[in-house]
């Protein structure tokens, strides 16, 4: 279905056959969160509920590796970051909505390296003092209006060579505008404080998304 090479996954990410499937799907192991098919312990990860397994699926390098240390954005109720905390080290989940968190925490009862975080990602001085600083990693999937701002603002946290691992909702952004202005629009914001390595459309997961790696552009 990718329309390129498979990229590279994570240690800890496995393309495996599930019954009942035409073709191998990603899966990572641990404990089951949204009624997820598990076989052997292995959890299947569902791409279409989920942008950065998406990205996995339209083969982006990523840069993820096993063990890194991840601050995740838009969290929601776990559905994404309970598979990064699966194959990632300290997993830090930003959620600004109270219910979804509840679920997180739930979530992160059975993950004693996933930290849910009920807090504003615009307003990154607020978990500043929690999570720490040169990660690996910054995955970001907010749907709310001002993502490359979000993006922007959480650069801090990332190492030189971090990255940043982003799904863009253009309609979050301008429901009137055609997403690819948008999309152009979020990438150059972007730039001031990023090097974008990598983009793809993340159709048929997600309509109108974008997925995008980046580095921390060197001063
Ligand atoms: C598309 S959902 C995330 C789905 C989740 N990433 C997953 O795949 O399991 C977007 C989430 O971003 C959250 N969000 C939007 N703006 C935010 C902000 N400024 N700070 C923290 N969370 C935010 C929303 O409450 C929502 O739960």
């Amino acid at each position: 279905m990718s329309e390129r090479p498979d990229g590279p996954l994570p240690d800890g990410v496995v393309r495996r056959q599930f019954p009942g499937d035409d073709e191998p799907r990603l899966a990572t192991r641990g404990e089951p969160v949204y009624g997820e098919p598990v076989e052997d312990g292995w959890r299947r990860w569902d791409a279409t509920r989920s942008k950065l397994g998406a990205t996995f699926e339209k083969g982006l390098d990523t840069g993820l590796e096993d063990g890194d240390a991840v601050l995740y954005l838009g969290a929601a109720n776990g559905t994404t970051v309970s598979h990064v905390a699966d194959f990632a080290g300290p997993t830090y989940a930003v959620e600004f909505a109270p219910r979804p968190t509840r679920d997180l925490v739930g979530v992160a009862e059975d993950r004693p390296n996933l930290f849910p975080l009920l807090k504003d990602a615009r307003k990154p001085a607020n978990y500043a003092h929690v999570v720490e600083s040169d990660l690996d990693a910054v995955v970001q999937d907010v749907a709310t209006r001002g993502q490359a701002r979000v993006a922007l603002e959480n650069r801090r946290f990332l190492a030189d060579d971090g990255r940043l691992v982003a799904a863009i909702k253009a309609r979050s952004e301008d429901v009137t505008k055609d997403p690819r202005a948008v999309f152009d629009r979020v990438l150059n914001e972007l730039r001031e404080g990023y090097e974008i390595l990598d983009t793809a459309r993340l159709e048929p997961f997600h309509e109108d998304h974008l997925a995008l790696v980046a580095t921390p552009k060197r001063e």
